[in-house]
């Protein structure tokens, strides 16, 4: 099943017989609409993922080559069919406080002030960006909910967005495998996970789902919210954009932090272009606005 070049065409991939026919004609179009629609770059050396992720789709559709799945994506208007392309071609790999230095630092260094704030009968706001499955902003809520145990009768929010609907549908279930929350310490498990009878999965508990919104959001489309964040956790996504659409992201989210607010990015990532002036460094992958006076 992996594609090989074709002797008679260097540019072409072709597969082992009675297998979908993969040239770099279809790779180069699969690549340009997904660029388009999510921003992601795929370089040729991802041809043979591409292959083996979509001819399941091609199965699914009873297609007979990637011409005919290319002509079928190509039509705007099938949108189910590009989501369904967009999500078997990214990964919404993920983990509960995944890189727990992020969680730490907002924890120590950004809650307290916010947690005053709040009490004071400010506003606090939170976002996840790229939130996949939910385990990100359910780690942003019980870190702010340690901070601030009265959070939901303050208004404190946190906002989670994916372009993904399906993930999007799992982090508003908020339903887990068993194995998913042992990054979770014990003590935090027990106070904010139920276990789902009969099952190996566990559930979050209603006060935590409370403080987390999940929407749909493509974040090279258009960002509907008006209002600023104090906290941006935006990893592991960017990374699969090109270097002009980074830029772009990093640019957009700038004005939307809040004075001594926080963008966090994903271990293999850095701010670069336009906005590498207004952000600076607080800790790994850690940016707060620089000051302006
Ligand atoms: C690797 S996961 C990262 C999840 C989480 N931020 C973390 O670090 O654990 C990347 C997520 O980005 C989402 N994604 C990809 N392109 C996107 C885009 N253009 N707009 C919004 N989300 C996108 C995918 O659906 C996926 O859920």
């Amino acid at each position: 099943m992996t594609p090989f070049p074709d002797s008679r065409n260097a540019q072409t991939w072709s597969m082992v017989e009675g297998e979908f026919h993969f040239t770099a004609d279809d790779f180069q179009k699969i690549a340009q609409i997904l660029h388009s629609y999510a921003g992601i770059a795929l370089g040729e050396g991802k041809a043979a993922l591409v292959y083996s992720r979509l001819a399941k789709r091609l199965r699914i559709l009873g297609l007979q080559s990637f011409r005919e799945y290319c002509a079928l994506i190509s039509d705007s208007r099938q949108v189910d069919e590009r989501l369904a392309m967009m999500a078997a071609l990214t990964t919404n790999v993920t983990r509960f406080f995944r890189e727990p230095h992020h969680f730490d630092h907002l924890r120590d260094k950004i809650m307290p002030a916010l947690a005053q704030r709040a009490r004071r009968g400010g506003r606090v706001r939170l976002w996840s960006a790229a939130c996949s499955n939910g385990q990100e902003p359910y780690s942003m809520a019980i870190t702010v909910l340690t901070a601030l145990p009265e959070a939901a009768n303050l208004d404190v929010k946190i906002l989670a967005t994916d372009i993904d609907p399906n993930m999007v549908a799992e982090g508003r279930a908020g339903i887990y495998r068993e194995e998913a929350i042992e990054p979770v310490p014990v003590d935090l498990r027990r106070q904010w996970f139920s276990k789902v009878p009969d099952s190996k999965t566990c559930q979050v508990k209603d006060e935590l789902r409370a403080l987390v919104s999940f929407r749909e959001l493509n974040l090279i489309g258009d960002w509907p919210m008006r209002g600023k964040f104090d906290v941006i956790f935006c990893r592991n996504v960017v990374i699969y954009f090109d270097e002009p659409t980074q830029e772009l992201i990093w640019n957009r989210f700038a004005p939307m932090i809040e004075n001594k607010g926080v963008l966090y990015i994903g271990h293999s990532e850095r701010v670069s272009g336009p906005a590498a002036r207004l952000l600076e460094t607080d800790g790994l992958t850690t940016y707060t606005l620089k000051d302006r006076a």
